[in-house]
Parts: C-alpha cells; sequence; structure tokens
C-alpha cells in the first residue's frame, strides 16, 4: 500500500505508515513518480519473497543436516557402546578361569598388549578358546580402536586367496570390476586373526611369509607395495611338528608367525576352571533367554568336574545350554546334565585329541593304541596298502579314529601316504619295504 498525503507532517505519515503502508506520495503529485515508485515496490516485493524461499529451503536442508548429524552421532554412539560391549564380551572381563594355567595364559596376553606388534601364534584343540585369546590380545593393547578381522584359512579357495589377502585394482582378472582392499589392509591399524592357519594352502603361505617379512602388501595388478600396520594372530589346532615334518607347512613362516606362542590347554587339564566357567555361560546363556539365572548344585558342578571333554569349553556350554532349558528356571541338579558323549567314549576320544598333539616318541605311553598300530602293519604288509575304509572295517572303529591311527603311523614314518583326503592310501616307507 503506497499513500498519498498532502500534509507533509511527521504525526500523519507515521500513522499512514502504520497502517500498513510501504511508501507514501505527496499531492499534487505526477504520473511518472507514482509509476516508478509502484515498479520499486514490485521490485523490492519479489526480491523479498525470493529470499524468503530460499530462506526456507536453506533452513530445511540445515535441519536436515542436524537430523544427518544427529543421527550419525546417535550411530556413533551406538557404535561405541557396541565396541563397549564387545570388549566386555571379548576382552579380558568376559574371558573367565581361575586354574593356575589359565592365570598364566592371562600373564602372557598382558605381557603381550605392550608388544603391538609381535605376531601370535596359539595352539590348542578345538573349543578351548583359541580365538577368545586373540580377542582378548587385540582388545587390550593399543590397536584395541583399529579393527579386529578374522579370517578362516581353512575356508578360503586357493585362487581367490592372493586376491581375498592382499587385494586388487580393477582389471586385475576378470571379474574384477573396482579396486578392492584385501585383509591385510582392511586389518589396517588393527588385528588379522589368521584362524586355521595350519590349513592354509602352500602357495598361499609363500606369499604370506613375504607379506610378513616386510610389512607391505601388493593389490593385484599394482605395481607399488603399500605399507600396512597389521598385526598377525594365528591359531591353528594341528600339530605344526608333524605338519612341518610332513612338508605341510612351510617351517620359515611357521618361526615368522610364532614370535610369541600362547598354548591353550584342554579343559580336562585345568578341571579348576569348570565352575568359574560353568557359572559364566549361565549368566550369559540366561541373559540371552531373558531367564534368571538359576543355581548350579553341588551334585551337577560334580557331574561336570568328571567329565573329560572333548569339545572343551565349546562342549560345556552346549551342555549347560540344554540343562538351562530342562532345569525350568530351577536349580540345575546333575540329572539336567547330558553330555553328547559316553565318558568311556569322551574318554577315549580325549585319549586320541592328547596322543595327536604329543610328539610321536611320547604316544606310546598310552599303550592302549599299540595293537590296533600293529594289525595295521601286517595289514598293509600283507595287502601292500591300506586306507580308511579298510583300516576302519579292519579295526572296528570309526572314521576319525581310523583316520587319527593312520596319519599318527605316516607322522611316526611308519607308513607313507599317496594322494590326498578320501583318496589317501598308506604304504610302507621304501627302505623298510
Ligand atoms: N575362558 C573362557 N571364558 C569364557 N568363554 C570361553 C572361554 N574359553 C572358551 N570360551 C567360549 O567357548 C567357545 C569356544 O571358544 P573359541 O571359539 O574361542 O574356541 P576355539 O579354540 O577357537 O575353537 P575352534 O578351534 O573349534 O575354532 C566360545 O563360545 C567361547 O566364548
Ligand atoms: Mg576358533
Amino acid at each position: 500500500m503506497i499513500f498519498i498525503t498532502a500534509y507533509n507532517e511527521t504525526s500523519s505519515l507515521v500513522e499512514g505508515f502504520r497502517v500498513g503502508g510501504v511508501d507514501y506520495i505527496t499531492k499534487p503529485f505526477q504520473a511518472e513518480e507514482v509509476l516508478i515508485r509502484i515498479a520499486n515496490h514490485l521490485k523490492l516485493s519479489r526480491l523479498t519473497n525470493e529470499l524468503r524461499a530460499k530462506n526456507r529451503a536453506l533452513e530445511e536442508e540445515m535441519s536436515r543436516r542436524r537430523q544427518a548429524e544427529d543421527e550419525r552421532d546417535t550411530a556413533d554412539g551406538r557404535l561405541s557402546i557396541l565396541a563397549d560391549r564387545e570388549n566386555a564380551r571379548w576382552g579380558l572381563p568376559g574371558f573367565v578361569g581361575q586354574s593356575a594355567t589359565f592365570r598364566s595364559i592371562l600373564e602372557t596376553i598382558r605381557r603381550l598388549h605392550r608388544f603391538s606388534n609381535a605376531s601370535v601364534l596359539i595352539t590348542g584343540e578345538s573349543g578351548t578358546g583359541k580365538e577368545l585369546v586373540a580377542r582378548a590380545i587385540h582388545y587390550g593393547g593399543v590397536h584395541a580402536e583399529g579393527p579386529f578381522m578374522p579370517v578362516n584359512c581353512s575356508a578360503i579357495p586357493a585362487e581367490l586367496a592372493e586376491s581375498m589377502f592382499f587385494g586388487h585394482v580393477k582389471g586385475a582378472f576378470t571379474g574384477a570390476s573396482s579396486d578392492r582392499k584385501g585383509f591385510f589392509e582392511l586389518a589396517s591399524n588393527g588385528t588379522l586373526f589368521l584362524d586355521e592357519v595350519g590349513e592354509m594352502p602352500a602357495a598361499l603361505q609363500a606369499k604370506l611369509l613375504r607379506a610378513l617379512e616386510d610389512g607391505q602388501v601388493q593389490r593385484l595388478g599394482e605395481a607399488n607395495a603399500r605399507k600396512v600396520q597389521t598385526r598377525i594372530v594365528a591359531a591353528s589346532n594341528v600339530d605344526f611338528q608333524s605338519s612341518i615334518a610332513a612338508g605341510r607347512f612351510r617351517r620359515d613362516l611357521f618361526f615368522r608367525l610364532a614370535r610369541f606362542t600362547i598354548d591353550v590347554p584342554p579343559l580336562r587339564e585345568r578341571t579348576d576352571d569348570i565352575p568359574i566357567l560353568a557359572r559364566h555361560f549361565l549368566k550369559v546363556l540366561s541373559k540371552e533367554m531373558n531367564l534368571h539365572m538359576p543355581e548350579l548344585t553341588a551334585g551337577a558342578l560334580k557331574a561336570l568336574r568328571s567329565y573329560s571333554f572333548p569339545g572343551n569349553a565349546r562342549e560345556l556350554r552346549n551342555v549347560l545350554e540344554r540343562a538351562l532349558v530342562e532345569c525350568d528356571g530351577h536349580a540345575i541338579l546333575a540329572e539336567h546334565i547330558h553330555f553328547f558323549f559316553s565318558p568311556e567314549e569322551a574318554q577315549r576320544r580325549t585319549r586320541s585329541l592328547s596322543e595327536e598333539l604329543q610328539a610321536p616318541n611320547e604316544s606310546h605311553q598310552t599303550g592302549s593304541a599299540a595293537p590296533d598300530e600293529e594289525r595295521i602293519r601286517e595289514f598293509v604288509q600283507a595287502e601292500g596298502c591300506i586306507n580308511n575304509t579298510s583300516c576302519r572295517e579292519l579295526l572296528k572303529v570309526d572314521r576319525h579314529r581310523a583316520s587319527y591311527l593312520l596319519r599318527k603311523l605316516e607322522r611316526e614314518g611308519r607308513l607313507v601316504v599317496e594322494g590326498q583326503g578320501r583318496w589317501a592310501q598308506y604304504r610302507l616307507p621304501e627302505a623298510r619295504a
């Protein structure tokens, strides 16, 4: 609104503006002036509208950004809560035991936290907690903020192994549609956990050794190597002594990986850990199942302590999971404890597990295996060779026992093997045949 006034005095002008005028014209007026003022005000109002719209858009954009940032912050918060939980779960607090053996393992882990670059090799039977030891090494050390990357070496196809470990550039091979980092780079400033390292294919062993020696990795198809700061923690339940003797594992790689070694003994050799582990598992499991934690009676504990646990801590956890369901919210009694194997079968299994990890010259101590071994050699003398199937038939044992005995005789140099896996045939060594 533009108003017209004949009195050029302040009070009436103020009144005009007060009721909503944006400008005024004094009488007598010229048409020219009116048109110019109107044009100016239309322009001003257009610009104001435009500015207002832009402002609104800007405000919307800012609020979107604020929201995104809030979301990122909560996600970060969530991540750090997860990291805390992970830490509580995998760091030293979630790793329980009280036996002297366990305490000395803890001591070693604590010492390793200070040597952030040394590779560590963890050995022990299946289910003893090797992965937990690896995580405890990582989450307690200076690289705790960095990634912990577990890689199961036995599950990686040999032809993909190099690109998976070291990465590749686009076009390095058919199907390489973009650049990719390998495990070494992904775990940079953190820990690369090589699980089942004893099963690593030979070609990869050589490449791994090179990477470990100079701390550099080269993506497939790329000319230059890159420096990485990746700590290597490896684990395996194979007997390296015989693997190396049989040429299945490189001696130099073994020594490179085993700057420090931690042997995690089987649960049956540290039964003092059973009560505390059992309670720990019950606590974790009942929380997961949203139950209150039941009491573990002396009877149940006695049953647990007398069993030999061929599957180690993992088996204990499974046994308790079932007991937790069966006790139906009441105390866990001996009758709720069910083992997967009969005590005799469990002992037979643990005996062969122990023998398998023992040095060859110690393995005769058990005695009971000797007649079986003699019978196998007699069979080979008569038939020329033996495989797993014929050994099973000969001794009336299962596949695992047959395979264990044959591999043991081979390790001890009393038989030689030809072929692999189910095609393996065992014969007498040349000199003796
Ligand atoms: N001392 C421990 N404290 C708490 N939990 C444990 C302990 N030892 C083992 N466990 C639990 O037992 C299970 C088996 O442990 P883990 O996977 O580390 O064994 P492993 O030695 O890597 O076995 P495998 O050779 O079969 O891979 C896991 O659920 C782990 O959390
Ligand atoms: Mg494991």
